[in-house]
Protein backbone atom coordinates (compact mmCIF):
# COMPACT_ATOMS: atom_id res chain seq x y z
CA UNK A 1 0.00 0.00 0.00
CA UNK A 2 2.82 2.36 0.79
CA UNK A 3 4.43 1.46 -1.94
CA UNK A 4 1.46 2.31 -4.06
CA UNK A 5 1.26 5.47 -2.58
CA UNK A 6 4.62 6.35 -3.21
CA UNK A 7 4.06 5.54 -7.03
CA UNK A 8 0.59 7.81 -7.23
CA UNK A 9 2.40 10.73 -5.68
CA UNK A 10 5.28 10.74 -7.82
CA UNK A 11 2.65 11.08 -11.13
CA UNK A 12 1.71 14.39 -12.02
CA UNK A 13 -1.74 15.63 -10.29
CA UNK A 14 -3.24 16.32 -14.15
CA UNK A 15 -2.67 12.82 -15.10
CA UNK A 16 -4.16 11.50 -12.06
CA UNK A 17 -7.32 13.36 -12.37
CA UNK A 18 -7.38 12.45 -16.24
CA UNK A 19 -7.20 8.55 -15.39
CA UNK A 20 -9.68 9.24 -12.40
CA UNK A 21 -12.38 10.78 -14.81
CA UNK A 22 -11.75 7.91 -17.54
CA UNK A 23 -12.32 5.15 -14.75
CA UNK A 24 -15.47 7.31 -13.82
CA UNK A 25 -16.66 7.84 -16.99
CA UNK A 26 -16.03 4.21 -18.27
CA UNK A 27 -17.40 2.36 -14.68
CA UNK A 28 -20.55 4.99 -15.99
CA UNK A 29 -20.84 3.79 -19.54
CA UNK A 30 -20.58 -0.13 -18.27
CA UNK A 31 -23.28 0.44 -15.76
CA UNK A 32 -25.52 2.38 -18.30
CA UNK A 33 -25.11 -0.59 -20.86
CA UNK A 34 -25.87 -3.12 -18.09
CA UNK A 35 -28.96 -1.26 -17.01
CA UNK A 36 -29.99 -0.80 -20.89
CA UNK A 37 -29.54 -4.82 -21.47
CA UNK A 38 -30.95 -6.34 -18.19
CA UNK A 39 -32.58 -3.65 -16.19
CA UNK A 40 -34.39 -1.50 -18.48
CA UNK A 41 -38.58 -2.00 -18.60
CA UNK A 42 -39.92 -2.49 -22.28
CA UNK A 43 -43.15 -0.86 -21.83
CA UNK A 44 -44.63 -1.98 -25.22
CA UNK A 45 -44.46 -3.27 -28.34
CA UNK A 46 -43.03 0.15 -30.27
CA UNK A 47 -39.87 -0.45 -28.17
CA UNK A 48 -39.09 -3.36 -29.29
CA UNK A 49 -37.08 -2.25 -32.12
CA UNK A 50 -35.10 -3.63 -35.06
CA UNK A 51 -31.85 -4.18 -32.96
CA UNK A 52 -34.00 -5.98 -29.76
CA UNK A 53 -35.19 -8.70 -32.54
CA UNK A 54 -31.89 -9.24 -34.46
CA UNK A 55 -30.74 -10.27 -30.92
CA UNK A 56 -33.59 -12.13 -30.18
CA UNK A 57 -34.07 -11.00 -27.22
CA UNK A 58 -35.23 -13.35 -24.13
CA UNK A 59 -37.62 -11.39 -21.90
CA UNK A 60 -39.12 -12.21 -18.78
CA UNK A 61 -42.87 -10.80 -17.99
CA UNK A 62 -46.55 -11.28 -16.42
CA UNK A 63 -49.11 -12.52 -18.70
CA UNK A 64 -51.79 -9.99 -17.43
CA UNK A 65 -54.75 -10.72 -20.32
CA UNK A 66 -54.94 -13.61 -22.97
CA UNK A 67 -56.46 -11.92 -25.70
CA UNK A 68 -56.69 -14.07 -28.51
CA UNK A 69 -56.47 -18.32 -28.86
CA UNK A 70 -52.42 -17.32 -29.70
CA UNK A 71 -51.63 -14.07 -28.41
CA UNK A 72 -51.50 -12.66 -25.17
CA UNK A 73 -49.82 -9.52 -23.41
CA UNK A 74 -47.23 -9.36 -21.10
CA UNK A 75 -46.29 -6.98 -18.67
CA UNK A 76 -41.97 -6.94 -18.80
CA UNK A 77 -40.34 -7.69 -15.52
CA UNK A 78 -36.86 -7.37 -16.32
CA UNK A 79 -33.74 -7.93 -13.60
CA UNK A 80 -35.08 -8.13 -10.06
CA UNK A 81 -37.50 -6.44 -6.89
CA UNK A 82 -40.38 -8.38 -8.67
CA UNK A 83 -40.79 -10.66 -5.80
CA UNK A 84 -40.69 -11.51 -2.14
CA UNK A 85 -38.11 -11.10 -0.67
CA UNK A 86 -36.67 -8.38 -3.03
CA UNK A 87 -39.85 -6.86 -4.06
CA UNK A 88 -39.55 -3.41 -4.49
CA UNK A 89 -40.98 -2.85 -8.26
CA UNK A 90 -44.70 -3.34 -8.97
CA UNK A 91 -46.80 -4.82 -11.66
CA UNK A 92 -50.01 -2.70 -12.29
CA UNK A 93 -53.46 -4.08 -11.90
CA UNK A 94 -55.70 -2.02 -13.40
CA UNK A 95 -56.64 -1.84 -16.47
CA UNK A 96 -55.62 1.71 -16.90
CA UNK A 97 -52.68 1.81 -15.83
CA UNK A 98 -51.54 -1.18 -17.81
CA UNK A 99 -52.35 0.52 -20.88
CA UNK A 100 -49.63 0.77 -23.46
CA UNK A 101 -47.46 -1.04 -20.60
CA UNK A 102 -47.57 -4.90 -22.00
CA UNK A 103 -45.60 -6.45 -25.30
CA UNK A 104 -48.01 -8.42 -27.38
CA UNK A 105 -47.19 -11.40 -28.00
CA UNK A 106 -48.08 -13.86 -31.07
CA UNK A 107 -47.21 -16.93 -30.11
CA UNK A 108 -44.95 -18.36 -32.99
CA UNK A 109 -45.27 -21.75 -34.99
CA UNK A 110 -49.07 -22.68 -34.46
CA UNK A 111 -52.43 -21.24 -34.85
CA UNK A 112 -55.03 -22.00 -33.07
CA UNK A 113 -59.43 -21.87 -34.08
CA UNK A 114 -60.27 -18.07 -34.76
CA UNK A 115 -62.72 -16.60 -32.47
CA UNK A 116 -65.83 -14.70 -33.24
CA UNK A 117 -65.29 -11.47 -34.64
CA UNK A 118 -68.14 -8.47 -35.73
CA UNK A 119 -70.57 -10.99 -36.55
CA UNK A 120 -68.75 -13.01 -37.97
CA UNK A 121 -69.15 -17.06 -36.29
CA UNK A 122 -66.17 -18.24 -35.02
CA UNK A 123 -64.36 -21.72 -35.46
CA UNK A 124 -65.64 -24.83 -33.73
CA UNK A 125 -63.13 -25.31 -30.61
CA UNK A 126 -62.27 -21.81 -30.32
CA UNK A 127 -63.56 -21.31 -26.96
CA UNK A 128 -61.95 -24.39 -25.67
CA UNK A 129 -58.55 -23.25 -27.09
CA UNK A 130 -58.75 -20.17 -25.31
CA UNK A 131 -59.94 -21.31 -22.21
CA UNK A 132 -56.35 -23.54 -22.53
CA UNK A 133 -54.05 -21.26 -23.17
CA UNK A 134 -55.46 -19.19 -20.13
CA UNK A 135 -55.10 -22.00 -17.80
CA UNK A 136 -51.48 -22.31 -19.67
CA UNK A 137 -49.83 -18.65 -18.91
CA UNK A 138 -52.80 -15.94 -17.45
CA UNK A 139 -51.21 -14.78 -14.39
CA UNK A 140 -48.02 -16.44 -14.54
CA UNK A 141 -44.04 -15.16 -15.34
CA UNK A 142 -43.16 -16.69 -18.48
CA UNK A 143 -39.86 -16.80 -20.84
CA UNK A 144 -40.66 -15.19 -24.25
CA UNK A 145 -37.80 -15.32 -27.16
CA UNK A 146 -38.93 -11.85 -29.59
CA UNK A 147 -38.49 -13.33 -33.20
CA UNK A 148 -40.07 -10.03 -35.20
CA UNK A 149 -43.05 -7.72 -35.57
CA UNK A 150 -46.40 -9.00 -37.32
CA UNK A 151 -48.51 -6.75 -39.88
CA UNK A 152 -50.57 -6.15 -36.56
CA UNK A 153 -47.54 -4.93 -34.27
CA UNK A 154 -47.62 -8.17 -32.27
CA UNK A 155 -44.33 -9.48 -31.21
CA UNK A 156 -44.17 -13.07 -33.11
CA UNK A 157 -41.99 -15.30 -30.23
CA UNK A 158 -41.95 -18.12 -28.43
CA UNK A 159 -43.32 -18.54 -24.95
CA UNK A 160 -42.01 -21.03 -21.96
CA UNK A 161 -43.76 -21.29 -18.90
CA UNK A 162 -41.32 -22.06 -16.11
CA UNK A 163 -41.18 -25.45 -13.94
CA UNK A 164 -41.64 -24.88 -10.69
CA UNK A 165 -38.50 -25.03 -8.97
CA UNK A 166 -35.92 -25.51 -11.85
CA UNK A 167 -34.21 -22.49 -12.44
CA UNK A 168 -34.75 -20.63 -15.24
CA UNK A 169 -30.89 -20.96 -16.44
CA UNK A 170 -31.22 -24.73 -16.54
CA UNK A 171 -34.29 -24.98 -18.40
CA UNK A 172 -36.88 -21.73 -19.31
CA UNK A 173 -40.29 -24.40 -18.96
CA UNK A 174 -42.40 -25.54 -20.87
CA UNK A 175 -42.75 -24.47 -24.71
CA UNK A 176 -46.16 -22.71 -25.32
CA UNK A 177 -46.31 -23.59 -28.75
CA UNK A 178 -45.71 -27.03 -28.33
CA UNK A 179 -48.12 -27.56 -25.68
CA UNK A 180 -51.01 -25.74 -27.45
CA UNK A 181 -50.22 -28.38 -30.41
CA UNK A 182 -49.90 -31.88 -28.08
CA UNK A 183 -52.97 -30.94 -26.26
CA UNK A 184 -54.73 -30.41 -29.43
CA UNK A 185 -55.71 -26.96 -29.34
CA UNK A 186 -53.66 -25.62 -32.60
CA UNK A 187 -52.28 -26.55 -36.07
CA UNK A 188 -48.52 -25.90 -36.99
CA UNK A 189 -48.14 -22.37 -38.71
CA UNK A 190 -47.68 -23.47 -42.33
CA UNK A 191 -47.80 -19.85 -44.05
CA UNK A 192 -44.56 -18.02 -45.39
CA UNK A 193 -42.50 -16.43 -42.43
CA UNK A 194 -42.90 -19.04 -39.61
CA UNK A 195 -40.61 -19.75 -37.03
CA UNK A 196 -39.97 -23.09 -35.69
CA UNK A 197 -36.90 -22.73 -34.36
CA UNK A 198 -34.42 -25.36 -33.58
CA UNK A 199 -37.38 -27.94 -33.30
CA UNK A 200 -37.74 -27.30 -36.87
CA UNK A 201 -41.16 -27.71 -38.44
CA UNK A 202 -40.98 -31.29 -39.40
CA UNK A 203 -41.43 -31.82 -35.76
CA UNK A 204 -44.51 -29.26 -34.59
CA UNK A 205 -45.93 -31.73 -38.04
CA UNK A 206 -44.95 -34.92 -35.95
CA UNK A 207 -46.52 -33.87 -32.92
CA UNK A 208 -49.50 -32.25 -34.15
CA UNK A 209 -50.11 -35.70 -35.97
CA UNK A 210 -49.70 -37.65 -32.76
CA UNK A 211 -52.36 -35.26 -30.82
CA UNK A 212 -54.60 -36.13 -34.36
CA UNK A 213 -53.98 -39.99 -33.56
CA UNK A 214 -55.10 -39.30 -29.65
CA UNK A 215 -57.95 -37.82 -30.74
CA UNK A 216 -56.76 -34.40 -28.62
CA UNK A 217 -58.28 -31.30 -28.20
CA UNK A 218 -60.14 -30.06 -31.59
CA UNK A 219 -59.28 -33.74 -32.84
CA UNK A 220 -61.64 -35.43 -30.76
CA UNK A 221 -63.87 -36.06 -33.58
CA UNK A 222 -61.38 -36.87 -36.02
CA UNK A 223 -59.19 -34.64 -38.79
CA UNK A 224 -61.22 -32.87 -41.70
CA UNK A 225 -62.07 -29.83 -40.43
CA UNK A 226 -61.57 -26.56 -41.68
CA UNK A 227 -57.96 -25.57 -40.58
CA UNK A 228 -57.33 -21.63 -39.03
CA UNK A 229 -55.72 -20.64 -42.43
CA UNK A 230 -58.46 -21.89 -44.20
CA UNK A 231 -60.74 -20.00 -42.40
CA UNK A 232 -59.05 -17.27 -42.50
CA UNK A 233 -58.58 -17.27 -46.33
CA UNK A 234 -62.35 -17.90 -46.81
CA UNK A 235 -63.11 -14.62 -44.98
CA UNK A 236 -60.45 -12.54 -47.06
CA UNK A 237 -63.02 -13.04 -49.66
CA UNK A 238 -65.67 -11.24 -48.77
CA UNK A 239 -63.57 -8.92 -45.65
CA UNK A 240 -60.29 -9.79 -44.61
CA UNK A 241 -59.38 -11.51 -41.45
CA UNK A 242 -56.65 -9.53 -40.50
CA UNK A 243 -58.49 -6.21 -40.99
CA UNK A 244 -61.48 -6.98 -38.63
CA UNK A 245 -58.23 -7.90 -36.20
CA UNK A 246 -56.63 -4.32 -36.93
CA UNK A 247 -60.07 -2.90 -36.70
CA UNK A 248 -60.77 -4.38 -33.13
CA UNK A 249 -57.48 -2.75 -31.82
CA UNK A 250 -59.07 0.59 -33.51
CA UNK A 251 -61.65 0.33 -31.17
CA UNK A 252 -59.99 -0.87 -28.30
CA UNK A 253 -57.76 2.39 -29.22
CA UNK A 254 -60.90 4.36 -29.27
CA UNK A 255 -62.33 3.07 -26.04
CA UNK A 256 -59.33 5.36 -24.11
CA UNK A 257 -61.06 8.85 -22.72
CA UNK A 258 -60.00 11.63 -25.41
CA UNK A 259 -57.67 13.47 -23.32
CA UNK A 260 -55.75 10.57 -23.40
CA UNK A 261 -55.68 9.79 -27.21
CA UNK A 262 -54.47 13.43 -27.47
CA UNK A 263 -51.55 13.34 -25.36
CA UNK A 264 -50.49 9.90 -24.79
CA UNK A 265 -47.56 9.85 -26.82
CA UNK A 266 -48.10 5.71 -28.22
C1 LIG B 1 -40.53 -23.64 -28.85
O1 LIG B 1 -41.47 -23.04 -29.71
C2 LIG B 1 -40.96 -22.10 -30.61
C3 LIG B 1 -42.11 -21.49 -31.37
O2 LIG B 1 -42.92 -20.75 -30.52
C4 LIG B 1 -39.95 -22.72 -31.52
O3 LIG B 1 -39.36 -21.74 -32.33
C5 LIG B 1 -38.87 -23.45 -30.71
O4 LIG B 1 -38.06 -24.20 -31.57
C6 LIG B 1 -39.44 -24.34 -29.66
N1 LIG B 1 -38.33 -24.79 -28.85
C7 LIG B 1 -38.28 -25.94 -28.24
C8 LIG B 1 -37.03 -26.22 -27.50
O5 LIG B 1 -39.17 -26.73 -28.23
Amino acid sequence: MAKLDNALSSLPPSLLALSALAIGSSTTLVVAILYRRFARRIPNGDWVTPDVLAGKRWIKGYVTNVGDNDNFRVYHTPAFGWRWPLKFRRIPTRRDKLQHQTIHIRIAGVDAPEGAHFGRPGQPYAPEALTWLKSQVEGKTVYCQLFRKDQYGRIVGSAYVPRALVPAWMSKGKNVSVEMLRAGWAVTYEQAGAEYGGLGKEAFLAIQAEAQKAKRGMWKNGVGAETPAEYKKRGASSDKAGEAESQADGQEAQRRPLWRRLFSRT
